[in-house]
């Protein structure tokens, strides 16, 4: 094994330990606003509730994950093509994302960013958190170069040959990434010059389609980021396989499709959108929703055939075969089951008449942390128990507290987010620091709720603190090999006899072509519609 290849890992490591500092800062915020809504604590003088509330979502939702993902597609390609190649790229697009993270986290906890994660107008930051939000996007895309280089690389020696499995499933996944973020893009390009003062107002409604052209793949980045692990990582840990290689291909090729022409779900409040495209993208939405059973049902015939490759059948037995004392395993296992109330809690969201009920209330936010928190989060955390032994030549510390770490996860997540949901059935809003009203009784109904979701934080938070004792304790232990920071992985192979894998599925260029057109065909209508009407250009405010 050369220093090279090891060399080209290490941008990989120092990603990880970012994302990890990123949930363990970030997370504490978030502890802190669960204490101050259940009035358990009354907030110190420096808790600015909304400014930190930004912190939380942006440290959280926006660098935790960008950091992990990157990491574990670029080291998925690395190891699944192995090569001498530059370290040069990998070290680029990190210092460029920790550039801008850098630039966003100290204009938000200077206070001049109190603008939250969705960064809506016409509320307006400083420049430099729209730059260092660019920043992030930009080191991303070197990422997504650097994976489809490699493959263009592999190609040329492997011409009538699929693509490694796992290098395909982080290829889809930056493909539509690519696709996603030219939204977001878009949005600074107008909030850019409008923050620098070049422009007199900004055509809020506009920013805000683009930021949910962005923002709904934007999650689906983070679940296709989880599938990879559950496809390609999982399996080896039960024994067992891919179901299979072209149905796992499918089901990335439909989330590249489907991911992006859906994004005004997150719209159906807004009045200057008509009904029919609301329409529309709740249509898409319950499209998207399909790969996501193809892979429900594949990981479940996965571990069913891994069951009866050991004589076991029946349900009992399927699931007691399965490894739950392994970390790497039970953090995406327990991810998926938290899945199940994200799925639900999902469906209403997509509803049009149902998501009027919820719609702002921190129902909401139960849900976005069930997904994010749940099937994406423990998925993450479940793979670096088995990434960052790879990445530094250690053995994991503590394997006893990793374990435990993810069971306190699944059950701090499930008391806060249950409460979460049923509080905001009950009306309780989200975005907001005090929410017992002086003491109104409808404001008191929902009062228990709020003290499970403090108590399902602290849950969470411990977990997170346990966490990182085992990545710090791995980086700080001895080398196995002292010198060679370099373990070998094994991704996982198809289920034997589960068929070949057509072609068509790895021509790359014209599937992200269908992507671009279905997603000009579910946003053509609305903005040709945003931008015949007349606009009305907002002046920034600063509400903070
Ligand atoms: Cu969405």
């Amino acid at each position: 094994i050369s220093a090279c290849l090891v060399g080209s890992e290490m941008c990989i490591r120092d990603s990880v330990y970012t994302a990890t500092g990123a949930l363990v800062i970030g997370a504490l915020f978030g502890l802190l606003q669960a204490y101050s809504r259940a009035d358990l604590v009354s907030a110190p003088a420096w808790f600015d509730y909304y400014r930190m509330l930004t912190v939380h979502g942006v440290l959280m939702a926006l660098v935790f994950t960008t950091f992990f993902i990157t990491g574990i597609a670029l080291f998925s390609t690395y190891r699944a093509i192995p090569r001498e190649r530059s370290v040069a790229w990998g070290w680029w697009s990190f210092l460029l994302m920790l550039i801008g993270t850098l630039m966003a986290a100290v204009t938000i906890l200077s206070g001049n960013a109190t603008v939250l994660y969705t960064f809506y107008a016409p509320l307006k930051a400083h420049p430099a958190f729209y730059f260092g939000a660019t920043f992030l996007v930009l080191g991303t895309w070197m990422v997504g170069y650097e994976i489809l280089e490699n493959i263009a690389w592999w190609k040329r020696d492997h011409r009538d040959e699929r693509v490694p499995l796992v290098v395909y499933c982080a290829a889809v996944t930056f493909i539509m990434w690519f696709i996603a973020t030219l939204g977001v893009v878009a949005e600074m390009g107008l909030l850019i010059p409008w923050s620098l003062g070049w422009t007199s107002g900004i055509n809020v409604m506009l920013t805000r389609m683009f930021f949910w052209y962005f923002g709904h793949p934007l999650v689906y980045f983070w679940i296709m980021g989880a599938y990879l692990i559950w496809y390609n990582i999982l399996p080896k840990r039960y024994a067992g396989h891919t179901l299979s290689d072209g149905l796992t291909r499918l089901v990335f090729l439909m989330l590249l499709l489907l991911s992006t022409p859906v994004g005004i779900h997150h719209e159906f409040m807004e009045p200057a959108i008509a009904s029919t495209w609301k329409f529309l993208h709740t249509i898409t939405t319950f499209g998207v929703a399909v790969p996501s059973f193809m892979t429900a049902f594949a990981i479940f015939a996965s571990f069913e055939l891994a069951a009866r490759a050991r004589g076991k059948r029946g349900f009992i037995a399927t699931v007691t075969n399965l490894p739950w004392g392994d970390p790497v395993f039970t953090g995406p296992a327990l991810g998926m089951l938290l899945f199940i109330i994200g799925g639900f809690g999902g469906v209403v969201n997509a509803s049009y008449a149902m998501d009027s009920l919820v719609h702002n209330t921190i129902w909401i936010v139960g849900h976005f942390h069930v997904t994010v928190g749940g099937p994406v989060a423990l998925s993450f955390i479940g793979a670096a128990y088995w990434l960052v032994p790879a990445l530094t030549g250690r053995k994991l510390f503590a394997p006893k507290l990793a374990l435990w770490q993810t069971y306190m996860w699944f059950v701090g997540m499930l008391i806060m987010s249950i409460a979460m949901h049923w509080a905001g059935l009950l009306g309780s809003p989200r975005r907001t620091s005090e929410v017992t009203y002086l003491g109104a009784q409808a404001a008191a109904a929902w009062h228990p709720e709020m003290i499970a979701t403090a108590i399902g934080g602290t849950l969470l938070y411990i977990s997170i603190l346990m966490f990182v004792i085992v990545a710090v304790g791995t980086r700080l232990r001895n080398q196995t090999e002292p010198g060679l920071a370099y373990t070998p992985v094994e991704f996982a192979t198809p289920q034997p006899g589960s068929g070949t894998t057509p072609p068509v599925l790895d021509h790359f260029g014209r599937w992200a072509v269908l992507a671009v057109v279905l997603a000009l065909a579910a946003y053509a209508g609305p903005f040709t519609e945003l931008l015949s009407q007349h606009a009305y250009l907002a002046p920034g405010l600063r509400t903070w």
